[in-house]
């Protein structure tokens, strides 16, 4: 190794020395640009606005289940650490030599070499195509709520032109982020579908969409470090980023607290798709399927509910779906939270709300029932649910950076309940807050956020959670 000096390359030292102007001569006012010759555009994935909605109606499909090839074993094991990984001391200390002036050794993708902004392996491939159906998705719900509820009806919440204005960004970023991910993966990524979404009014679509935006963003952090490709994990974090802010703005929206947790939470592939394949009714011909798994739905018959004053105080009022996305049929204006005015009470939309009843607590009992697998779901009810757990015993609670368990109680078939488990991330971070997910399982397997993947045998069914 050829040792590199600074000081022996002058004119890197020239540039060590302080560089300072006398004087800044003042030659006019500034003025606006008159002409800027716009660089070349890169064009966007072309995009039709779907207008059917509704559940697949044609006939059966002669492709099912999801994609696979050899299968070498029933599940991963755990192994021990790997020894490297114990070995760097991390003492503020240089250990290796600079590969360059003000460049640390290591790192990942540093060395020079070209970045080739293309899928390197089956995980890369399922992973975005599954997180282009997302983008596609989303794309649609957003300009589905723009053309299904009329201005008198965003107004009515407290939603104004503005309001509708960002939402229509929001739908125009995803197109965006389509054409991203479409380019990622080459002709035959995925395109866009035709979309199944629970009869829903205003309050309760920004309620889904809340949901939505969630496991999208869960499920990309799931998987972000785990890709080989990592120029492709840089251009994803750049989109999901965006798509987490989104999932805030439908917090406001909705008048919950934006963001009440200290981190954010990443699921495996599966938990993704499983949420979000109900949703699409059909797809088009040749439409590359998925490898992922779809876990049979929890329903969650005391699923906190946002327009509530008292929102844990709650029966059976969700829409029935895969999300438990709120109802608001049967709430009486008393009880909502958009016509209170007290502070703590009120919940239309603004930057923050405080809530003085909590959705969920700790000591929470939550009453739970589970479908059985074998049900057809997702594009042209194409795909099965399928679980490969034994009997459940366990409600998994996964936010921030834990996999809390709680024992099932009185179980009794496919019903049960279970009581909100007490637990902190850190100490001042209750654990169990905003919108999270809640798995069934047999076991009471530890993992922690790299490795959540690991708990898929294990799962029962799966939820979305709205602790608060
Ligand atoms: C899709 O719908 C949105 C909102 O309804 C509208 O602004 C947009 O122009 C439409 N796009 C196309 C391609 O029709
Ligand atoms: C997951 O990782 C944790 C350490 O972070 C380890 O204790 C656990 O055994 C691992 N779980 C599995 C199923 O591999
Ligand atoms: C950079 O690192 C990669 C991965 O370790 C290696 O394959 C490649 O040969 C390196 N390129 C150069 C120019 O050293
Ligand atoms: C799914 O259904 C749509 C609408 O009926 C049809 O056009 C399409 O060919 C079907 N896709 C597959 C993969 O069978
Ligand atoms: C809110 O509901 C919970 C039960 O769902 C109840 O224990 C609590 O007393 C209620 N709070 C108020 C202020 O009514
Ligand atoms: C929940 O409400 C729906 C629709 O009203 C009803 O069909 C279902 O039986 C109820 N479920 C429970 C557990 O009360
Ligand atoms: C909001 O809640 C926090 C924490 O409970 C409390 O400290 C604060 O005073 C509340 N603010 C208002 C305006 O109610
Ligand atoms: C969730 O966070 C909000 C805002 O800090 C707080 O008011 C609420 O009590 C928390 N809920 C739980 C279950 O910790
Ligand atoms: C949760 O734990 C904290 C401290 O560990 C305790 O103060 C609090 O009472 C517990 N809450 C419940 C509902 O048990
Ligand atoms: C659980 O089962 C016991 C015994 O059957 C019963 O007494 C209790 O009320 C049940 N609890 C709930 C919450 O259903
Ligand atoms: C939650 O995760 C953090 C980070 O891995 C860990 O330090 C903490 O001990 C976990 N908390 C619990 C209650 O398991």
């Amino acid at each position: 190794m050829v040792g590199f000096n600074i000081l022996r390359y002058p004119s890197l030292l020239a540039l060590a020395l302080p560089l300072r102007c006398r004087a800044v001569p003042v030659v006019s006012e500034p003025t606006t640009t008159v002409t800027s010759t716009p660089s070349v555009t890169a064009s966007v994935v072309p995009v039709t606005n779907v207008t059917s909605h509704g559940p697949y109606t044609g006939p059966p499909p002669t492709t099912t289940g999801a994609l696979s090839t050899t299968v070498l074993a029933p599940s991963i094991p755990a192994y021990p650490p790997e020894p490297y990984k114990l070995q760097y001391p991390a003492d503020g200390k240089l250990h290796q030599p600079q590969p360059a002036p003000y460049t640390p050794g290591g790192g990942l993708g540093t060395n020079g070499s070209e970045p080739v902004y293309r899928v390197q392996s089956d995980f890369d491939y399922e992973s975005i195509a599954l997180g282009l159906y997302q983008e596609w998705i989303e794309l649609d719900l957003f300009h589905y709520g723009l053309a299904t509820f009329s201005v008198e009806d965003f107004e009515s919440i407290g939603l104004t032109a503005e309001d509708r204005y960002l939402l229509q960004f929001m739908a125009e970023q995803e197109v965006g982020h389509a054409t991203l991910l479409t380019n990622l993966l080459g002709p035959q990524a995925p395109v866009q579908c035709t979309y199944n979404y629970p009869s829903m009014n205003l309050r309760e679509y920004i309620d889904f969409s809340q949901k939505l935006t969630r496991w999208g963003e869960s499920g990309v952090y799931g998987f972000l470090n785990h890709l080989d490709a990592r120029e492709v994990g840089q251009l994803l974090l750049q989109s999901i980023s965006t798509e987490a802010r989104q999932q805030m703005i439908f917090r406001q929206f909705e008048g919950l607290f934006p963001m009440p947790v200290w981190f954010e939470i990443g699921v495996p592939q599966s938990w993704a798709w499983t949420l979000l394949a109900p949703y699409i009714s059909s797809c088009p011909q040749d439409q590359t399927r998925l490898i992922w798994q779809n876990f049979p739905a929890l329903h969650i018959l005391n699923q906190p509910n946002p327009a509530r004053i008292n929102g844990s105080n709650v029966w059976n009022e969700t829409r029935g779906d895969y999300a438990n996305t709120l109802s608001t049929d049967g709430l009486s204006d008393s009880d909502s939270c958009i016509n209170a005015r007290e502070v703590g009470e009120n919940c239309s939309p603004a930057i923050t709300r405080n809530r003085t009843n909590p959705l969920s607590y700790p000591g929470r009992q939550v009453f739970l029932e589970w479908d059985n697998p074998g049900q057809v779901v997702g594009p042209n009810n194409s795909y099965v649910t399928s679980t490969s757990a034994g009997v459940p015993k366990f409600a998994a609670w996964v936010s921030q950076l834990n996999v809390t368990y709680s024992p099932l109680l009185n179980i009794s078939g496919n019903s049960a309940y279970t009581i909100q488990p007490n637990t902190s991330t850190y100490e001042g971070d209750p654990a169990i807050n905003g919108t999270i997910f809640l798995a069934i399982t047999d076991s009471e397997l530890p993992v922690t956020p790299f490795n959540l993947t690991q708990l898929n045998p294990v799962v029962n069914a799966l939820a979305i959670y709205q602790a608060g």
